[in-house]
């Protein structure tokens, strides 16, 4: 991808298409927890305020993926079990996702349940390597593609150049370079930045279709980029696979030093594809 051209193109075209704006909840919860010492009655109470992303606060820590000894009962309680920033993590995410819903962003349908499913694997799987946090996997997970419905908005035939790309088996972001000078990934890290995310997030969003170049870093050896990477494609692998879905050519292509860098077999990991599907079914 060239780099100077893609960020250029994108800035006209993020000229041409509206970010959602910051829900207020996320603005009001960032200032809370740039304090020293956040209040936890403070955050609680700000979150709580807004009743419906209350209710799918409580749904999302309370489903099997983020493992809660005790169900939470009410956001305070949920604050306590799971610590100011995992929740505030959270409350990001459905917060921002909210936002792009009422964009009137045109997607396909059902388009938001698989980021679901990724953000709730990922926060799953993520437990199992040190150094990623549930929270922040599930911000990645729910985040990756936010860039997708802009570029939807944007360009009409988008959906056509998705369908290309994997009828084709062509990196998909290369196939958007050649076409519109951006790509989903460059969009959705603007996204991220003008929303504030934790700047890491945005990186690994801006990167993350660069698979085999992320994994080669470091000589190779485990880092907390390379490990959330690696965490967000098996998730991606799983919700393809909870969909019935063939199996996607960038992890026809990857999957095997995905899961090497991870250090989990291809045996191991059907049983993991298994149990996480089932767990997705009955959520
Ligand atoms: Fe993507």
């Amino acid at each position: 991808m060239n780099a100077a051209l893609s960020f250029e193109a994108t800035n006209e075209i993020l000229g041409s298409v509206k970010i959602p704006a910051t829900p207020a909840v996320f603005m009001e919860l960032h200032e809370l927890m740039q304090k020293d010492e956040p209040d936890i009655d403070e955050v609680s109470a700000a979150i709580s305020k807004d009743m419906g992303l209350a209710a799918l606060v409580l749904k999302t820590v309370n489903s099997p993926f983020f493992g809660l000894r005790a169900k939470a009962k009410s956001i305070r309680q949920a604050t306590t079990l799971l610590g100011l920033l995992n929740i505030s993590n959270i409350v990001a995410g459905l917060a921002l996702r909210r936002a792009m819903e009422d964009s009137g962003a045109p997607t396909p349908e059902h388009y938001w349940e698989s980021p679901v499913n990724i953000g709730m694997v990922s926060a799953k799987l993520s437990r199992q390597f040190a150094g990623v946090s549930p929270d922040e996997a599930y911000m990645l997970g729910l985040f990756h593609n936010a860039g997708v419905p802009l570029m939807m908005m944007r360009f009409d035939d988008y959906l056509k150049t998705m369908g290309d790309a994997e009828a084709s088996m062509v990196d998909v972001t290369q196939l958007e370079d050649e076409r519109y000078k951006t790509n989903h990934a460059v969009i959705g890290y603007f996204v991220c930045r003008s929303w504030g995310l934790p700047e890491h997030v945005g990186e690994l969003i801006l990167r993350h279709h660069d698979v085999i170049e992320v994994l080669a870093e470091n000589g190779g050896a485990m880092s907390k980029t390379g490990i959330s990477l690696a965490v967000l494609k098996m998730a991606e692998h799983i919700d393809r696979r909870y969909w019935g879905k063939a199996d996607d050519p960038e992890w026809d292509r990857w999957g095997e030093q995905v899961l090497a860098y991870a250090g989990i077999s291809s045996t191991d990991f059907e049983d993991i594809v298994e149990d996480m599907t089932e767990l997705l079914a009955a959520g």
